[in-house]
């Protein structure tokens, strides 16, 4: 079971920053996933919601600034600014960070609903082509459509589809025929039928977002291929 670090080690450090993600690796995930939005100018961002209230403080959504502008802000609202300044970070950055670590794994989730950012996905795949990290890349989304786009496009990375709050059947066979990967449910909607359900038909599942060390012991009885955690260090212990 692959550990992948939501938003980087976002129980202890800033969702979606370098900070986070660097700690991610550093106590030996084996994936990081993240957010993405694009900036006023068009630039790949990384950060959770479209406002930036949340994790920065201030007022407006990311559309609104430039990269540059971005990048001078601090998104360490989610824990209280304890570290200092932990700038937004831009996916050309952490990409740059990531050529470093081809061992390692990304999650990539377009954001692109409720807000469609024309062209993320090319704008997404060509920065994972200039640091050649096609092969380290899952790309996520809720939006059916933005997966289809990336894979119209050619890229060889592998895809999974987001789903959240609804009640789960076996819609295997639709992933499959659809080419995608992966499906990324929700932990609280999976029951152990369900689980089997998929495995049997070979779609592969990384779950989110299980943060208590109970529920990471069932999807290591689940036998599941990933389990996405704010708590890596936790989801080590356990299954190391
Ligand atoms: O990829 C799983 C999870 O990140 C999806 O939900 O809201 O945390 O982006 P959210
Ligand atoms: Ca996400």
């Amino acid at each position: 079971m692959k550990i992948i670090a939501h938003r980087g080690f976002s129980g202890v450090y800033p969702e979606n920053t370098m900070l986070a993600f660097r700690k991610a690796i550093e106590i030996g995930a084996d994936g990081i996933e993240l957010d993405v939005h694009l900036s006023k100018d068009g630039q790949v961002m990384i950060i959770h919601d479209e406002a930036l209230k949340r994790t920065t403080g201030l007022d407006g959504v990311v559309s609104d600034y430039t990269r540059a502008e971005l990048e001078k802000i601090s998104a360490g609202k989610t824990k209280n600014d304890e570290f200092g300044f932990t700038p937004i970070p831009s996916l050309e950055e952490y990409l740059a960070f990531m050529a470093e670590h081809k061992d390692k794994f990304t999650n990539i989730e377009l954001k692109t609903a409720p807000v469609y950012y024309p062209e993320i996905e090319e704008k997404t795949l060509e920065l994972v082509r200039k640091f050649d990290l096609e092969k380290n890349i899952i790309y996520s989304s809720f939006n059916w459509l933005s997966i289809e786009r990336i894979q119209r496009l050619g890229t060889i990375s592998e895809t999974g589809l987001l789903f959240s709050g609804m009640k789960l059947y076996n819609q295997a066979h639709i992933i499959k025929a659809l080419g995608i990967n992966y499906f990324h449910p929700d932990f609280n909607d999976l029951t152990d039928e369900i689980v089997k359900s998929y495995l049997d038909n070979k779609v592969g599942l990384n779950v989110w977002t299980v943060n208590e060390i109970e529920d990471m012991k069932v999807c290591l009885s689940w036998n599941i291929d990933g389990l996405i955690t704010n708590f890596p260090d936790r989801a080590i212990s356990i299954a190391r």
